[in-house]
Parts: C-alpha cells; sequence; structure tokens
C-alpha cells in the first residue's frame, strides 16, 4: 500500500471530516501534535461542584477543544452546554446521558471526570480502554480494590492521567515538600494531616431528608450507578452525597487527596504506604441519621523508618493542612499560600496589608514560601506551570504529570485505610508492596464493596 505523507493525510481528514459535516476540529490523536488545528479534544463529565471548575480552566487553553458533555441530570447538562457552546461561540458541544457513548467517539482524546465517587472506577476504566488521556477527581476512588483497578487499567493502555490534587501545581505545596526532601528540616518523626471536620451542607439541602420521587431532570438508577440503591433523599444527593457511605467517604475522603497527598510528596511516598493504621478516635453521628459519615476522627497510621502520619478532622492540636516534624525543626502548609517554618533561615516574611482592600490598614508581615537556590535544595521536585496546563502538555509530551494515577492511588490509601480501622475498631497492618491488609479477613473484606448489578469491576 502507498503511504500518504503526513501533511496530505492531515489535508485529506481535515477537507473529509468538513464534507461530511463534522466540526473542523481534529483530535490530536488522529493526527499527532502537529495537527493543523493543533487542538487537544476534551469531554467533561460532570457538571456539580467541580465540573465548572476545571472546564473554566481547559477553555481558557488555546490548545485545548471541549466537544461533549455529560451528565444525568439534564438541568446540569444544560448549564453545561450553554457554558461551553456560549465561550465559544457556537454550537459544537455535544450532550450526552451515557459516559460510555462519550467514551466510544473516536474523536475525543482527553476525559475530564468530575462524577460523585461511587462512579470513578466504571468512568475511568471506560476511558482508559477506550484511549482516552484521563484528568480524573480526587479521591482516585471509592474504595481499594477500585483503586487498584483504574491504575491497572491506566497502566495496560498507555493512558496520560492527571489527578484533580491541584495543590501539587502550589508553590508553597512544592517547597514545604522539596524543604522535606532535602533533609533541612532533620530525619522525619511525625507528619500532621490536618482534615475538616462535620459535614458542610454544599447544597443547601440539609433539610430536605424526606423520601420522595427523583425530579424528572435526573436519572436517579444511573446517578446510583453500581453502588447499593437506596430511596430518592434530597440531601444525600447532589454534592452532598460526600457525607453518605454509601457513594463517599465523608470528610475523611474527600480531603484526603489533598493534605495527605501532600504529606507523601515531603515523605517520597508516591509508590509506597504505611505498615499500620491504628483507630484512635472517630464521632459518628447517630444511627438514625441520614448522613453517616464520621464528624470527627483521628487516625494514626505508622511508615517503614519510623514516621507516624497523625490523620485527623476536628482536634485542634492537629491544624488543617499538613506539617511534617523533623529532628531539627517543622515545615507547615496549608491552602491560601501558608508557609510557615520552624527554621527563620527558611522562612520569607512579606509585607501585606492586614485588609487588602483597605490601602490605609496596618501593614503586617506575613511568611511566604521563600525561593531557595540550588545550593540548599539540592533535589528539585516537579514544578508546573498551571495544573490543567501540565495535563495537556503532557498529553502532547506523554510525559508522566505531577500527580500521575500511581500517585493518586498512594495518597488516597491512608485514609481508606484509617475509614477500615473506624468499622473495625482495630488496628490494621498493610502490606504497602503487595497492598494487602495482613491477617485480617474482615478488614480485608472491606477493601472492596458489592457492584449493583448490572455494573461489574473489570479491568
Ligand atoms: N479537586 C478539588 O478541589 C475538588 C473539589 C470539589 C470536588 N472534587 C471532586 O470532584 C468530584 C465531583 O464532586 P462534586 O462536588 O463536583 O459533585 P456534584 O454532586 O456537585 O457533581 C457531580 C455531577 O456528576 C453528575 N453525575 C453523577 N453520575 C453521573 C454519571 N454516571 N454520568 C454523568 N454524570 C453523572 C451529577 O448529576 C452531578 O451533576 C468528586 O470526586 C469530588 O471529590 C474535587
Amino acid at each position: 500500500m502507498k503511504r500518504i505523507p503526513a501533511s496530505s493525510r492531515r489535508q485529506f481528514i481535515g477537507r473529509t471530516a468538513a464534507a461530511i459535516g463534522f466540526p473542523t476540529i481534529i483530535p490530536a490523536s488522529v493526527l499527532g501534535q502537529n495537527a493543523p488545528s493543533g487542538k487537544i479534544t476534551m469531554a467533561v463529565l460532570g457538571w456539580g461542584m467541580m465540573g465548572p471548575g476545571n472546564t473554566a480552566k481547559f477553555l481558557q487553553e488555546q490548545d485545548c477543544r471541549i466537544v461533549a458533555a455529560c451528565d444525568v441530570d439534564k438541568k446540569h447538562l444544560e448549564k453545561a452546554l450553554n457554558t461551553i457552546n456560549g465561550a465559544y461561540k457556537n454550537q459544537d458541544c455535544k450532550g450526552y446521558h451515557d459516559y460510555r457513548e462519550v467514551m466510544a467517539r473516536k474523536d475525543i482524546d482527553t476525559v475530564m471526570l468530575a462524577l460523585p465517587d461511587n462512579w470513578h472506577a466504571l468512568t475511568a476504566i471506560e476511558a482508559a480502554k477506550n484511549g482516552k488521556d484521563i484528568y480524573g477527581e480526587k479521591p482516585l476512588a471509592r474504595t481499594i480494590t477500585e483503586q487498584q483497578a483504574i491504575v491497572k487499567a491506566v497502566q495496560k493502555h498507555g493512558r496520560i492521567w492527571q489527578t484533580g490534587s491541584w495543590q501539587r501545581s502550589e508553590d508553597n505545596f512544592r517547597i514545604g515538600a522539596e524543604i522535606v526532601r532535602n533533609g533541612l528540616i532533620g530525619k522525619l518523626k511525625e507528619v500532621h494531616v490536618g482534615l475538616p471536620a462535620g459535614h458542610s451542607d454544599f447544597a443547601g439541602s440539609k433539610d430536605k431528608r424526606s423520601v420522595t420521587q427523583p425530579p424528572a431532570e435526573l436519572d436517579y438508577d444511573m446517578w446510583i450507578g453500581p453502588a447499593t440503591m437506596q430511596d430518592y433523599i434530597e440531601c444525600r444527593v447532589h454534592k452532598n452525597w460526600r457525607w453518605d457511605y454509601n457513594i463517599g467517604g465523608g470528610q475523611l475522603l474527600d480531603w484526603i487527596g489533598h493534605h495527605c497527598d501532600i504529606a507523601h510528596w515531603g515523605m517520597d511516598m508516591d509508590r509506597s504506604g504505611p505498615v499500620e493504621v491504628n483507630p484512635i478516635q472517630v464521632d459518628m453521628p447517630p444511627r438514625t441519621d441520614i448522613w453517616n459519615t464520621a464528624t470527627r476522627y483521628r487516625a494514626e497510621a505508622k511508615y517503614a523508618g519510623g514516621i507516624t502520619m497523625t490523620i485527623a478532622g476536628g482536634h485542634n492540636d492537629i491544624q488543617m493542612g499538613t506539617k511534617w516534624i523533623g529532628a531539627d525543626g517543622w515545615v507547615y502548609v496549608n491552602r491560601g499560600g501558608a508557609y510557615d517554618c520552624s527554621n527563620p533561615a527558611l522562612k520569607q516574611m512579606v509585607k501585606k496589608r492586614k485588609n487588602d482592600k483597605d490601602p490605609k490598614s496596618e501593614v503586617i508581615e506575613v511568611a511566604k514560601a521563600p525561593k531557595l537556590g540550588d545550593d540548599v535544595i539540592k533535589t528539585r521536585l516537579y514544578a508546573t506551570p498551571g495544573h490543567h496546563r501540565n495535563f495537556l502538555d503532557c498529553v502532547k509530551s506523554r510525559q508522566p504529570t505531577v500527580t500521575p494515577v500511581e500517585t493518586a492511588h498512594h495518597s488516597a490509601t491512608p485514609g481508606h485505610l484509617a475509614l477500615i480501622s473506624f468499622l473495625v475498631n482495630r488496628s490494621i497492618k498493610w502490606d504497602p508492596v503487595k497492598e494487602e491488609i495482613i491477617g485480617d479477613a474482615d478488614a480485608s473484606k472491606l477493601l472492596g464493596r458489592e457492584y449493583r448489578s448490572p455494573w461489574k469491576l473489570e479491568v
């Protein structure tokens, strides 16, 4: 067969696509990175709290084109299409109800998944099987078994994966982790992973606690998917599903993929994990409450080498964020650029007005992550130009992102193990190489969950 030169092939596909009425954006997977349009095509799935935020970032990137949106709630889907087509000033982005139809589209290179945790595994695996690169939200999945299945699928199909653990793309978190990795606080002894407590009413539905019919716009059966079918109660569906163990994992699993992710970065634990997890304290809501996830909790994860990580929500001695404590000092980081360090030489103070909006307000000094030279930081960690940009760059270069799938898996695993230790109310031993609970059949059963028929977890 005569080979067609790449440039003619591109022109041919471009012209043919236009002739048969397809949008003329040619996916990078068909044409390679030198495609005339130069666009990476994307589908966005889930238009709730996080989907719109991720989409806004991808809409700003000139080499990305969102061509499909999917949601099982018609009202949410309509908002997605209005936003995306409004931004591009055309009607090219198509709407879908069933994610399998999106994944089957050969002209889509990438997917952004912002779905409740019960859907992470099935959608990610379907995407990987269909050759899509994936921007997927944290925690990697609802159970460790599902996480292992996602890792396997992504590796098997050679996909690029970026996790929504965007803190890795912020300077203060990276510099904190670099200080620890470069031994500047001495031998690491303790790590604090401070997470929120209680339940936040994200959807304003906390008082909607009666059983009703699902609203006409929502395909509730599909929304429940592989989880256990239960009556429709508004306060445990959109956004507030995280307070129901059937779908999510409470504050612990909502946040573990952020602050434990950063803790592991400093500990160099992206491919490993604890060897033992001890439940220290847990407050559960009354059995009659619709929201059934822990409201206050504390667990200790022991790592090889004698490091103890405390994971806690609602305990005043463990501040929200990540704190590493070594033999010679400590470093603390949190959202909003928060950075503090026991060592004055590693701390950079900047002057700021107490009230940003009032030019006359008092000037205060606040700590900021310092720019440390190569003489101090010999091991530099992965710095990105932005989390979403990093994903697109890696889709083109085929290099790992700053939070590849293996990292997401290991970052969330201590949270899953802590939850299991609360449920069985005893210490559990974990083999981080074989990824198995040692000598505890009942605890091991909690590594996965039954799938509601006809859904099956298959890689
Ligand atoms: N990275 C972050 O900072 C951050 C912040 C918030 C949420 N998240 C994560 O984002 C994910 C989504 O959380 P959220 O708060 O946006 O949830 P949400 O309930 O607000 O939105 C989820 C959307 O997915 C839709 N959906 C459910 N099942 C679907 C299916 N099978 N196919 C298509 N659409 C489906 C729902 O109808 C809803 O519109 C979670 O994993 C969460 O942990 C990350």
